[in-house]
Formats: structure tokens, C-alpha cells, sequence
């Protein structure tokens, strides 16, 4: 049970003055302890000048950090230095410096960062959060059960092939009426790592399988609990395969829904490109099978829009964080360990140098002459020895998913009705609900 910690030490105070004023204290120095980390002989990278103990903090203007975070790239460029909050971080941008911290140190920066939760430092398990040994024991073990399950064979392709199918009923049910696509799409695409993890999936009416996908956000919660602290030297037990499978499911569900709402949000959108869209899959596929992955090559336009929509959906904006592991330096700056990194795929995303309209959804920023194009400056997974580990399941699973449904259903908007890109920020930056209308193609 929590206590606020109004009613707590008011309480304490009452009972014992002197031990409650000891272990303020106390609290106090470990504090002080903590955030003493700026050394003076360092270069550090520019950034606004921090006030002792809570940093940065009332420099940010909390109205509108957009403001403020843009005022800072603006005055120190690509690499800039700050501590809020005890943290020391570093926010990368630009391509060389996110290559340069990623791929070229990947050795460094390869950890993710310790939170101190209740003055305990979390012992991470599982994949995303877990480090060194453990980290390199279980993405070892995930990624060869992953290839065993068929990643990469037909096996996979065809679970989401059959996924998709389901998927399409389940769309047809709604007869053409607004809907919000959420609770199907989400079903759809957790079903295919439930396949890998659990060896079945779950039918769209399951209750069961509907209140565990409502409690993934309480997951969460529990995930980052001090108590879920144990000792492990060999990470190999049945808890840590608990741990890993629930960092499949969540790393794994949330993003490739959250991409797949974002594709038929722009596509009620921009209704001549989903035309487009609909006529290479008739020209190539026609309606009388299923699309699969080896027509991602003969389907370029297609291709582009799910890249396109990866872009300017840009759902995980400062990539996932990491923390250096030793001293280092980055563009000639010093970077102690301990120092977080942050890289920002924004910038990258919606560089004007590299893309021709920035800010508005276009397939042709990955086509020429008609033939898909590979982008340097596209990293919605990030890159280097801890780029996304499912990468490739959700790379299929997005052209899958997204093909069989254009070739079916053409998406609008319900009458009388914008729809508009509004957003949510929560583990991933996701549009905001919205109901939809699924014309079927073909009776
Ligand atoms: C559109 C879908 C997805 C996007 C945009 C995405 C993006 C990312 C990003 C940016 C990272 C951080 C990488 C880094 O620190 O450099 C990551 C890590 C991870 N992703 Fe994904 N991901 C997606 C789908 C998936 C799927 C389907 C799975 C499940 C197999 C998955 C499993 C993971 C895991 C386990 C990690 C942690 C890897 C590690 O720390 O070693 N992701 N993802
Ligand atoms: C990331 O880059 C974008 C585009 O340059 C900028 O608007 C944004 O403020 C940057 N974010 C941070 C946190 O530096």
C-alpha cells in the first residue's frame, strides 16, 4: 500500500522528532550523494547551466517543454548536455552523431540505465531493461526461438497470413459503420507473439484474452516494482522466461498496433494514395488470393506507404534509452559514465534536408523511378547491437496485416466526420481513439 508522504511524516514527527529529523536527513545526504555528478575538469557536452541538486527543473517550462527542448537544440546543436530530475543525459541529433553513439560505440553505450525505484536500484530481468550477461544470454535465446518459431519461413507468414483473415471478419462484422479499429487491430497483433509464446492464439470474443490486454498497462506497473526484485548470476530460470515473454508481448503488441492505426488513419486521410495503394494490389494480386511477403518486391508503392507511415508516425520519438558504461567522448565532448543517452528519431524523421515535404505523409520520399528506396535516415527500430529485436516479425507483420486489408477494405472517414492527427503519448507516441468506416471492396 502507498502512504502520501503528507500524511506520513507528520505523523513520524509526532511520535519521534529527532529519529524522523536523522533520517531526512539521511534522505537528504544519499540525495546530495547522488546528484553530485558533475566533475569540473570535464568538457561536457553545451547545454543550459543546471542549479545544484534539482538541475535543470525549473528551467523547463512544463506548459510547453516543445518550446523549451526546441530552444536548446537550436542554441547548442546536435549534442547537448543537461541533468533534471538526478539524471545526467545527453540528446543526440543528426545521423553522423546517432551513427557515431550507436553503431561506432556500441560498446558503450549498450546498457540501459538503472532507475532507482524506493531507494532500492531496480535489478532488471528480461530483454528490454536487462544488461550485460543476463541481456546477452536471453536476446541470444529469444532471437534463435524466434527463427525456430519461423521467423524468416513460411511457418511465421502463415500464422500471420491466418491472423489476417481473422482480422478481416472481424472488420466485416462492423458492416461498413464507424468503429474504432483499437480492440481489433490490437487482438490481431498480439495473437502472432502469443502464437510464438503461448503456441495458440485467442479469438476476438475471448473474455479472458480481452481483460489481459486491458491489464498490460497494470504489466507495466508491476514490471517496474522494486519487488519484483531476486539474485540471479544464471538468468536461465522459469521467472526470467516470465519476464521475457512479457517483454515480447509488450514491446512487441503495442507498437505494431499503434503503426498499423496510424496506416489507417492516413489512409482515410489521403484517399488518393490509398487509391493508389489499391490499384497495385488489384494489378499485381487481384482479389483472388492472399498477398504474402515475396510480393513486398513486386508491390514498391505499397511497400513505400507502410515505410512512409513509419516515418511521420514516429511513434517512439527519443528511441529507447541507454546509459554509457564508461567514460567517454562524443563529438570531442566528455561523457562520464552514467551519463544517459537519448537520440532524437524526430529530427531525424522529419529532416528537411533528407526528406522532400517533411511534414506531410508521401510515399515518394522511399520511391524512385517507381522503385522502392532505402533511407538512411529511416530508424524507426534504431540500429546497432541493441536495435529492436523484433524488427523483422514486425516488419512482416506490418506489410502482411496492412496489404490484406487495402486489398479488402477501403478505409473514410464516417460521414460528417474530419478526422485529424491528434496524438497520445504513452509508451508510444499513438493517434488519438478514433472510429472509422471499413467499406468492404468486394461483396
Ligand atoms: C513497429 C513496431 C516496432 C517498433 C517501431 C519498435 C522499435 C523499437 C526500438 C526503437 C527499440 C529500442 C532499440 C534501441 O535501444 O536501440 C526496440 C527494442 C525492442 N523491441 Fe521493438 N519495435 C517494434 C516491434 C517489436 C516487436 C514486434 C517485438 C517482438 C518480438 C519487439 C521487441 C523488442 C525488444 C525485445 C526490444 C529490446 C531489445 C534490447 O533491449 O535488446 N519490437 N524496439
Ligand atoms: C528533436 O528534434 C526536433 C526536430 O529538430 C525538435 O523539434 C525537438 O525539439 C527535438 N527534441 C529534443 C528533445 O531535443
Amino acid at each position: 500500500m502507498q502512504l502520501p508522504l503528507g500524511t506520513v511524516l507528520p505523523s513520524l514527527w509526532e511520535r519521534a522528532p529527532l529519529q524522523t529529523l536523522l533520517l531526512l536527513s539521511a534522505i537528504l545526504l544519499i540525495l546530495a550523494q547522488y546528484l553530485k555528478k558533475r566533475r569540473p575538469h570535464l568538457n561536457y557536452p553545451p547545454g543550459p547551466p543546471g542549479l545544484p541538486i534539482v538541475g535543470n527543473f525549473f528551467q523547463m517550462d512544463f506548459k510547453n517543454p516543445k518550446i523549451t527542448i526546441q530552444k536548446l537544440t537550436r542554441e547548442y546543436g546536435n549534442i547537448y548536455y543537461t541533468y533534471v530530475g538526478g539524471y545526467n543525459f545527453i540528446m543526440v541529433t543528426g545521423l553522423p552523431l546517432i551513427k557515431e553513439v550507436l553503431v561506432n560505440q556500441d560498446n558503450v553505450f549498450i546498457d540501459r540505465p538503472p532507475f532507482p525505484i524506493h531507494f532500492h536500484i531496480f535489478q532488471s530481468h528480461g530483454l528490454i531493461m536487462s544488461n550485460g550477461q543476463e541481456w546477452r544470454q536471453q536476446r541470444r535465446f529469444a532471437l534463435m526461438t524466434l527463427r525456430n518459431f519461423g521467423l524468416g519461413k513460411k511457418t511465421l507468414e502463415d500464422r500471420i497470413q491466418e491472423e489476417a483473415r481473422y482480422l478481416i471478419e472481424a472488420i466485416r462484422e462492423e458492416k461498413g459503420q464507424p468503429f474504432d479499429p483499437h480492440f481489433q487491430i490490437n487482438n490481431a497483433v498480439s495473437n502472432i507473439i502469443c502464437s510464438i509464446t503461448f503456441g495458440h492464439r485467442f479469438d476476438y470474443h475471448d473474455s479472458h484474452f480481452r481483460e489481459l490486454l486491458k491489464t498490460l498497462d497494470d504489466t507495466t506497473v508491476l514490471l517496474g516494482s522494486w519487488e519484483c526484485q531476486d539474485d540471479i548470476h544464471y538468468s536461465f530460470n522459469e521467472e526470467n522466461l516470465v519476464f521475457c515473454t512479457l517483454d515480447l508481448f509488450l514491446a512487441g503488441t503495442e507498437t505494431t498496433s499503434t503503426t498499423l492505426r496510424w496506416a489507417l488513419l492516413y489512409m482515410a486521410l489521403y484517399p488518393e494514395i490509398q487509391g493508389k495503394i489499391q490499384a497495385e494490389i488489384d494489378s499485381v494480386i487481384g482479389q483472388s488470393r492472399q498477398p504474402t511477403m515475396a510480393d513486398k518486391e513486386i508491390l514498391p508503392y505499397t511497400n513505400a506507404a507502410v515505410h512512409e507511415v513509419q516515418r511521420m508516425g514516429d511513434i517512439i520519438p527519443f528511441n529507447v534509452i541507454r546509459v554509457a558504461t564508461v567514460d567517454t567522448k562524443v563529438a570531442g565532448y566528455d561523457v562520464p559514465k552514467g551519463t544517459l543517452l537519448m537520440t532524437n528519431l524526430t529530427a531525424l524523421h522529419r529532416d528537411p534536408k533528407e526528406w522532400a515535404t517533411p511534414e506531410t505523409f508521401n510515399p515518394e520520399h522511399f520511391l524512385e523511378n517507381g522503385q522502392f528506396k532505402k533511407r538512411e535516415s529511416f530508424l524507426p527500430f534504431s540500429i546497432g547491437k541493441r536495435v529492436c529485436l523484433g524488427e523483422q516479425l514486425a516488419r512482416a507483420e506490418l506489410f502482411l496485416f496492412f496489404t490484406c486489408l487495402l486489398q479488402k477494405f477501403t478505409f473514410q472517414a464516417p460521414p460528417n466526420t474530419q478526422l485529424s492527427l491528434d496524438f497520445r503519448v504513452g509508451m508510444t507516441v499513438s493517434p488519438a481513439s478514433y472510429q472509422i468506416c471499413a467499406i468492404p471492396r468486394v461483396m
